[in-house]
């Protein structure tokens, strides 16, 4: 039986996971788009950089804490908006952001999650982040947006790169659909998930809690399924971002800028932060690792506008490096989800412990002593992206 203090990294969490997690959601969660060869090169061109070791240097007193969008957090570290995470575990959303709420990290809820806005704020007291799927019904996006700010949101990140989707070869395996199809297949593998069944038949959140009796026309799962099929708008252009900006009136934060001269534009719009992200792998496959398109957009933006970055962190080594290639902070998703369908909220905690742990020791290493004056100078090829 896996306990707590024996979990060391993500990958025990993941492995975990695997086990406890019915095949269509773990399948959902730990997979990207066509090769998922974008997928996998989030995680390798990490281990690509290495580090400069320094000695004898007094690192005694450290601190990892920082800002995120003039925010203190305890780390530079916010968990990443991830659609159907409490069917990684019944109440995801809720036992994620109670995790990141004691830590100290912000919390993003998801257009596309099972809990409500309205479920967070209840079970929270630190404003969270709310992230933005902009929709064909305009009406119901206002409102949802309106929603999010009677929640005290502090932040609304709007995602630009999801205006088509990229092919997941396992979720139409699987049949990841919704409501999910049932398989002979996916019955017998739920079969062997009793914890995870027990749980769900524990809770009322089964369902898209930001959109079932919301959206106009969605009563039930069965017209969710062609609603959504429907809903992601390919005609987004920089100009909504316009009426949003306005309807939302506090800070904004863009995610999936892949490159430069769609980064100049996000300042232009008038954006407080903006995510380097592929959207872990899950969209374009063949565009570059998050990692990689890092340097670039820092450099070409970063004294005009917060630069954040996602896609295959895993570690607080990873943390590090992203940081040392110029974000001013990073965000999680499988790390966050692995955990949490794991062990639930004790799970991403323990998580959240490893990362900052991590992240602490090996800055130490570096021979500094504060995030903030952690620079490419920590790094022996940090020029590697360039
Ligand atoms: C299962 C899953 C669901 C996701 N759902 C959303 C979503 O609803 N909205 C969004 O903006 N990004 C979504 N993402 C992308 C994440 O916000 C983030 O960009 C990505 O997970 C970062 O890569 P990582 O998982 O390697 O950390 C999702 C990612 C995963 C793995």
């Amino acid at each position: 039986m896996p306990t707590l203090s024996k979990m060391t990294c993500v990958e025990d969490f993941r492995v975990l996971a695997r086990r406890r997690v019915p095949r269509m959601f773990y399948d959902y969660a730990d997979s990207g788009s066509w090769t998922e060869g974008t997928y996998r090169s989030n995680e390798k061109d990490f281990q690509q950089l290495k580090f400069r070791q320094r000695v004898a240097v007094n690192i005694e007193h450290r601190s990892v804490r920082s800002t995120m969008l003039g925010a203190e957090v305890a780390m530079p570290v916010a968990i990443a908006p991830t659609g159907l995470t409490g069917m990684q575990h019944a109440d995801g959303e809720i036992l994620g952001a109670k995790a990141a709420e004691r830590f100290g990290i912000p919390f993003t809820l998801s257009t596309m999650s099972i809990c409500s806005i309205e479920d967070i704020a209840a079970h929270t007291t630190q404003p969270f982040w709310f992230q933005l799927y902009v929709m064909r019904d305009r009406d119901f996006i206002g409102r949802l947006i309106d929603r999010a700010k009677a929640a005290r949101c502090s932040a609304l990140m709007v995602t630009l790169d999801l205006q088509v989707l990229g092919q997941r070869h396992k979720d139409i395996k699987n049949g990841l659909s919704t409501p999910p199809k049932p398989t002979l297949l996916n019955l017998l593998n739920l079969a062997t998930k009793p914890r995870w069944c027990l749980s769900m038949l524990g809770t009322s959140h089964r369902s898209f809690g930001n959109i079932v009796g919301h959206a106009k026309g969605v009563g039930d799962l069965s017209s969710l399924a062609s609603w959504t099929a429907e809903q992601f708008d390919p005609s987004l252009s920089w100009d909504d971002l316009e009426w949003i900006k306005k309807r939302w009136g506090g800070k904004i934060i863009l995610k999936g800028i892949m490159d430069a001269q769609d980064a100049r534009r996000a300042v232009d719009a008038g954006a407080d932060a903006l995510i380097v992200s592929n959207h872990g792998g899950r969209q374009l496959d063949g565009a570059p690792s998050a990692i990689s398109a890092l340097p670039q957009i820092a450099q070409a933006v970063g004294r005009h506008i917060e630069v954040l970055m996602d896609g295959g962190i895993r570690s607080g080594q990873d943390i590090l490096k992203a940081v040392a290639l110029g974000a001013h902070g990073t965000l999680i998703g499988r790390s966050f989800l692995y955990a949490l369908g794991a062990m639930g909220e004790a799970g991403v905690t323990r998580c959240l412990q490893l990362m900052a742990n991590e992240l602490d020791v090996s800055m130490a290493f570096c021979g500094r002593t504060r995030i903030q004056d952690v620079d490419r100078s920590i790094l022996l090829n940090a020029g590697l992206y360039d």
